[in-house]
């Protein structure tokens, strides 16, 4: 399905932004490191579908033509080092506000960066610092699609397969609003949080511990109290209860 450029622009309201908007490439992210290299700082990069498109953690993310919204945006935050976790979860607060404000869906957040709606996933984030330069991927699972066996019972959509282009717009917008080390951002992310108070399993060091989500942090990271007392998670990957258990 093509893109509707004037669409995106609309919601974007950047003239300068180069736009690359592509049937299909291997990783949103992957092209725009491949820009990066040839000299851009700045791109917005959008598929229709992805042949590699790939998830935190080294997993793959499956992106299968016409029913998802799959971007990357390639910039260099304003001032300051650019730190990773603060961007990620600016992109998940703001995504969410924008399928919010389009939609009136309301997705919570698990932590660190994914989107659910009723149970389900309906969106990850792959945050990438390239020296200065962040890029940040997101995809939206918009219209129901046929998933890898590993993830049927998990993957979920939003049911709205029109609003891809504005929404890639909406939230290109904001993510180019990011400042480092603005942490004003947290209450909309801790709003939306679906994990805390929540039991929660995770591994530190190499060791499994569960215990209870008890805040989110302003530095984005999750303070969970365990039998050993309180531990702090700045990176990785918790399974939930209800969700995975
Ligand atoms: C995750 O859930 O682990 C993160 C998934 C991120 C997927 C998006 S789709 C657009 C961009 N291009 C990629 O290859 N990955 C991100």
């Amino acid at each position: 399905m093509g893109f509707d450029i004037a669409a995106i622009r609309a919601a974007l309201m950047d003239d300068a932004l180069p736009i690359r908007a592509l049937d299909t490439v291997d990783s949103t992210n992957t092209e725009c490191r491949r820009a990066l290299a040839a000299g851009e700082t700045r791109c917005l990069v959008l598929a229709d579908a992805q042949s590699a498109g790939r998830g935190r953690m080294g997993r793959s993310f499956h992106s299968p033509a016409g029913s998802g919204l799959y971007m990357s945006l390639l910039f260099r935050p304003a001032a300051g080092a650019a730190d990773a976790v603060g961007v990620t979860t600016f992109a998940a607060a703001a995504t969410a506000e924008s399928i919010e404000e389009l939609t009136g869906l309301s997705c919570g957040i698990k932590w660190v960066n994914d989107l659910y709606l009723n149970g389900k996933k309906v969106c990850g984030i792959l945050t990438e610092g390239v020296g200065a330069a962040v890029i940040v991927g997101i995809g939206v699972n918009l219209t129901p699609a046929p998933m890898p066996a590993e993830i049927a019972h998990i993957a979920g959509c939003l049911g709205r397969g029109d609003i891809r282009d504005a929404l890639a717009g909406r939230i290109a917008a904001a993510l180019l609003r990011y400042r480092p080390g603005d942490s004003g951002h947290m209450d909309a992310y801790r709003r939306r949080s679906i994990i805390l108070g929540r039991r929660v399993r995770f591994t530190l060091n190499g060791r499994p511990l569960k215990g209870r989500a008890a805040a989110v942090g302003d530095g984005g990271e999750l303070l969970v109290d365990t039998a050993e007392g309180r531990v702090a998670l700045c990176s990785g990957e918790i399974s939930l209860d209800e969700i995975e258990w």
